[in-house]
């Protein structure tokens, strides 16, 4: 069924973003690690952390919710090593299919498979599975790139492994199995990724050490995370700040939101390209930094974007490359070839969705070419299942001259099921 979104009038007032997703995937994880009950204060309900959860407790994990939703969770930790044999069904969640390998491999014996829906089993993951097998691990997986993945508990090595492309996934997969295997590892990052596994570890007990360009964790006994806040989740609230943005009259706030530096790439962004963006930190929440976002709508130009900053807004670029249809001149997105390896090719997916309602953007091999200033027209935005470009396309339709028809608008759900709701009371309905 087609959703449609129409040009609307401005966005104003107040909104609090659902819960972080990165943050929750690993909160759940990291809860399962623990010894004892850990309290996990507002988990994201939605369908990738779902599967989460259903994946902690299909290892051993007891999970009791409190509250409306999931805005409290208690979850009782099966410990480092007591993972039960299971075989996991993902979904549709990347971010959970690289992280839970990790723990999984160094457990002294069993069997596990992972395995998730269409789209996952086109997402690869021979970026975990060759530093794991360095450090010992035995993993079978198809085409030996592929989901299914079957993992065969062993002992580990600790390694010192150089990623060959910044990924917090492939990171936060090695801290895992570093937590298992005997001495060091050592992860070297090429750029700057999001950092939560190694704040919530550190919060948790674990021997984090912390260098420029690298993190090293030691072996653990055991962790115990106690209590985990969840901030408002940023790549969210992106779609709003964005659309106050190009919507004309627009002002409109975010609150209880994350800023952590390893995620707010966009603003840096949006501010090159002229936004009237306004940062206010709050108190940080259980190692995270947050605060709230005042964004206005404002005239754009375009911009260069590539380097340092792609990994801080990698999730948010398809966000960038809209705004750029808006703005004056032209806009150039570099090395961001990683766009291809997301929920779908999203080089692909957004110059397709863009170029069909209108806009001047030419894909590249690892970015895009975006030539601004007249606008959106509108016509039809074919999301193909990525939740992302579901939401792209609501955006894009409240800003174009027509409006934006939306074939699978249910795709939002993976990471915000309450979107719709959250636009419409912005619009005032
Ligand atoms: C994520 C890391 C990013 C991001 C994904 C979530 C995470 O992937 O695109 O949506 O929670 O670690 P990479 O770090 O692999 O680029």
């Amino acid at each position: 069924m087609a959703t449609r979104f129409d040009p609307a009038g401005p966005l104003h007032g107040d909104l609090s973003p659902p819960p972080d997703k990165s943050v929750s995937h690993r909160a759940a994880l990291i809860a399962a690690m623990g010894e004892g009950e850990t309290e996990i204060e507002g988990f994201l309900d939605s369908g990738d952390t779902r599967s989460t959860l259903t994946a902690i407790a299909a290892l051993g994990a007891e999970i009791k919710h409190g509250g409306a939703a999931m805005a409290r969770l208690s979850v009782r930790g099966v410990g480092l090593r007591g993972v039960r044999e299971a075989a996991v069904d993902v979904g549709n969640a990347g971010t959970l299919l690289r992280l839970l390998p990790g723990w999984l491999a160094g457990q002294e014996r069993g069997t596990w498979t992972l395995d998730g829906d269409d789209s996952i089993r086109r997402r690869p993951v021979d970026r975990i599975v060759e530093p794991l097998r360095e450090m010992g691990a035995r993993l079978r997986c198809r085409d030996d790139r592929l989901p299914p993945l079957r993992i065969d508990g062993s002992p580990l090595r600790g390694i010192s492994y150089e990623l060959p492309v910044a990924s917090a996934q492939v990171k936060s997969c090695l801290l895992f199995a570093g937590l298992l295997a005997e001495g060091r590892t050592k992860v070297l990052e090429p750029l700057p990724s999001r950092d939560h596994t190694e704040r919530m570890l550190a919060a948790a007990g674990a021997s984090v050490e912390r260098s420029e360009g690298a993190v090293s964790v030691l072996p653990a006994e055991r962790l115990e995370p106690g209590e985990i806040v969840v901030p408002g989740d940023f790549s969210s609230a992106a779609f709003f700040l964005v659309a106050a943005l190009l919507v004309p009259g627009s002002d409109i706030a975010v609150c209880g939101v994350g800023l952590n530096p390893t995620r707010t790439g966009l603003l840096g962004i949006l501010e090159r390209m002229g936004a009237e963006i306004e940062v206010e930190p709050g108190p940080p929440a259980a190692g995270e930094p947050g605060g709230r976002i005042r964004a206005r709508a404002t005239e754009l130009r375009g911009v260069e974007v590539g380097g340092p900053e792609v990994p801080l807004a990698i999730d948010e670029l398809p966000l960038v490359a809209l705004a750029a249809c808006f703005a004056e001149g032209e806009t150039t997105i570099r090395d961001a070839a990683e766009l291809r390896r997301k929920e779908s090719d999203r080089i692909a997916t957004v110059s397709e969705a863009l170029a069909a309602l209108g806009a001047r953007v030419e894909p590249t091999e690892d970015g895009m070419r975006i030539v601004g200033g007249d606008g959106l027209r509108g016509g039809t935005v074919e999301p193909r299942g990525d939740h992302r470009i579901a939401m792209l396309g609501a955006v894009a339709g409240l800003a174009s001259r027509e409006g934006v028809e939306v074939s699978g608008m249910d795709a939002a759900a993976i990471s915000y099921p309450g979107f719709e709701g959250d636009l419409a009371s912005l619009l005032g309905g």
